[in-house]
Parts: structure tokens; C-alpha cells; sequence
């Protein structure tokens, strides 16, 4: 897709961090923009940006994984502007981090629910609009490099990513025919608010096995403002649909040899003397970030974030509550 002006576009989690980034971006390149997000307060920030830049947006309030509700956002937006939108970006998700081992039934459920199983809905709900409306389009979804590498310390955010990533590349070759590009971004750290995530969490998916209080998410918010700025991201989403890249790395100016370097790591996994290579590379890197210091040093950090709920003591690293 290259031109944009008149064009509907729709941005899951449009009302905060890389999707209200989005959001402006596509606005100023002439899109009717959609906006949905479970968060009323971030829409109503985000809709009062955009009636001060005049520009044409409408918001939904939406929890991505009310499908029935996602249904009547996707009816509500052929309502609002006459037709599907023929962008759409699937960019809302959430996070939270501790051990796999501690991983809990509802740590699954909510973090697989919201990225992964509402961009397949998305996908349901849109293509055959889309394929019907016969005026071809674009896909995109915002995954993580870290759908790329395994992360012990958030693997329900990795396995749903994971599946992002090649749920994308099913559906690149798949819509083809149909005129419609696909675009998965893949970034590494964002300035956004997802350390907050914790607060859109659902009262029945309560349980985690992991230890987050206001420090840990306080911990996690220091990090992120390290973060790429989301204007500049949403950016380089746009020219990764203008040029149909399907795996966008927008953290890198080699992205070739990043790719390259990942497969390199995988190839060490099939044979006895790369897993002794593949062990000996990890063991170095947890000295290396046992060691570091400051919000990105992982594991060392006073608060306990990263870290398995104290009251799981057949955990190895389990917090211990000061
Ligand atoms: P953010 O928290 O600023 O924005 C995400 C939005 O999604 C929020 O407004 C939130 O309310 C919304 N959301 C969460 N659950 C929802 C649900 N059930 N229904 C509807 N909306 C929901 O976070 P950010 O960082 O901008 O996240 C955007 C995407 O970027 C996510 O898919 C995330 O996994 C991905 N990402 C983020 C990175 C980061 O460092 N922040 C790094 C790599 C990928």
C-alpha cells in the first residue's frame, strides 16, 4: 500500500504508546482513522489530541477479546465511515514477567488472549470484509523481536508473539491474491505504557505466579521510557507497508544481519556441540546481566520484578519479600 489519504484505518490499542503513535502518523497521512482500546481514559486523552488537530478519528471503547464485541466494532466502523477499513493494525497487547516455571493457567489466558487470539479474531473478522470490498489493503500487526527469541522470564508473551509472527507470514503469501499486503513489526524496547498493563488485567485472570506490585510495574515504567519514541516507529511501520516488507525490525539499520545472527543462534539447537555452544553463551549472559545495573539490568533489581510471587517456594528464583 502506498497511497493512504481517504482510507480507513483501523488501529487496535490506537490510544496509547506505538498505536496512538500509529494513530497520528496515518492521520497526518490522510487516513480516517478507528481507534479501539479497552482503556476509556487513554481514548479519551487520545480523542482530545485529535479534536484539537481537527483530524478525522473515531474511538471504541473495546475489550479485544470480547469477540462478539469485536464483531460490532468491526459493523460499528462500516456504520461510521460507509465502508471496512482497508488498513488495519493490530497493535494493542500486554505483558508481565516471571519465571515459565511459576506461569500460572490465567498468565496464559490473559497475556495469550490479548496478543495473540484477538489478532487472529482480527484477522477472521476483517479479511472477508476486506476481500469482499475488492479494494485490496493492508494488514499489519505489531508482535516483538522477542517473538523471535525464547524469554524464560515472559514466556507467555513470547509463545503469543511467536504465533504472531508466523500467523503473519501464513497470511502474507495467503492475500496475495487478494491485493492485500501484510506487515509484521517486530520492535524491541518502546517509550508506551505498557508497564501498566496489569491494570486492564480482567478480575477472573487474577491469579498470577508472579510477583508484580506498584514497584515492580514502577520498575517496568522506568525501563520503557528508555524506549523508541512511538511517532518514530509508526514511521518506519509506514514505509515497511509502502515498501511490503513482511518482518519490519524497526531497531536495527541491518536487519538482514540481525535475522541472520538469530538464525545462526537457532542452528545450534539441532546438534550436541551447539547446545554445548548455545549453554555456554547463556551462562555468560546471565553473569553479564546478574552484573549490570540500572532499569535494564534484568535480574538486578531490588524491587523483585522478573521474579516468581514470594509465596512459590519450589521456584528457584523466587522473590523474597523484604
Ligand atoms: P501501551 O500499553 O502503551 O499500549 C497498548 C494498548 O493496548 C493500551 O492502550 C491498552 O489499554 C490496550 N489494550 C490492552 N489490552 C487490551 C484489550 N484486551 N482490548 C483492547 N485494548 C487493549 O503499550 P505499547 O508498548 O504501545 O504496546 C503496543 C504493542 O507493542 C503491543 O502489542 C506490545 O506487545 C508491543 N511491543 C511493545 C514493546 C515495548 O517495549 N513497549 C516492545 C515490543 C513490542
Amino acid at each position: 500500500m502506498k497511497e493512504f489519504a481517504g482510507k480507513v484505518a483501523f488501529i487496535t490499542g490506537g490510544a496509547s504508546g506505538a498505536g496512538l503513535g500509529q494513530a497520528k502518523v496515518f492521520s497526518e497521512a490522510g487516513c480516517k482513522v478507528v481507534i479501539a482500546d479497552i482503556r476509556q481514559d487513554h481514548l479519551d486523552e487520545a480523542m482530545a489530541y485529535f479534536k484539537e488537530k481537527n483530524a478525522e478519528v473515531h474511538a471504541i471503547q473495546l475489550d479485544l477479546t470480547d469477540r462478539q464485541a469485536y464483531i460490532a466494532a468491526a459493523d460499528e466502523i462500516e456504520k461510521v465511515y460507509g465502508e471496512p477499513p482497508q488498513l488495519v493494525i493490530q497493535t494493542a497487547g500486554v505483558n508481565t514477567f516471571g519465571p515459565a516455571e511459576s506461569s500460572t493457567f490465567e498468565d496464559y489466558d490473559w497475556v495469550v488472549g490479548v496478543d495473540l487470539d484477538s489478532v487472529i479474531d482480527g484477522l477472521v473478522i476483517f479479511i472477508p470484509r476486506m476481500i469482499k470490498a475488492g479494494k485490496g489493503g493492508h494488514i499489519a500487526a505489531v508482535s516483538s523481536w522477542g517473538g523471535f527469541l525464547a524469554s524464560p522470564g515472559c514466556t507467555p508473551y513470547s509463545v503469543a508473539k511467536a504465533g504472531v509472527n508466523m500467523l503473519m507470514e501464513c497470511y502474507w503469501s495467503a492475500l496475495k491474491p487478494y491485493g492485500i499486503g501484510v506487515t509484521c513489526l517486530c520492535p524491541t524496547n518502546i517509550n508506551s505504557n505498557i508497564g501498566e498493563a496489569v491494570y486492564t488485567r480482567p478480575e477472573h485472570l487474577q491469579n498470577t505466579g508472579y510477583h508484580v506490585n506498584e514497584q515492580t510495574i514502577d520498575h517496568l515504567r522506568q525501563i520503557h521510557a528508555q524506549g523508541m519514541d512511538p511517532v518514530e516507529l509508526a514511521q518506519i511501520l509506514k514505509k515497511g507497508i509502502e515498501d511490503d516488507v513482511l518482518f519490519v525490525l524497526p531497531f536495527t539499520d541491518d536487519p538482514e544481519g540481525e535475522m541472520r545472527r538469530h538464525c545462526d543462534t537457532l542452528m545450534n539447537y539441532v546438534t550436541k556441540e551447539g547446545m554445548q555452544r548455545i549453554e555456554e553463551e547463556t551462562r555468560k549472559r546471565r553473569e553479564a546481566m546478574a552484573s549490570a545495573s540500572g532499569p535494564a539490568g534484568f535480574p538486578q533489581n531490588d524491587v523483585g520484578w522478573g521474579k516468581a510471587k514470594s509465596d512459590l517456594e519450589w521456584v528457584k528464583d523466587h522473590f523474597e519479600e523484604k
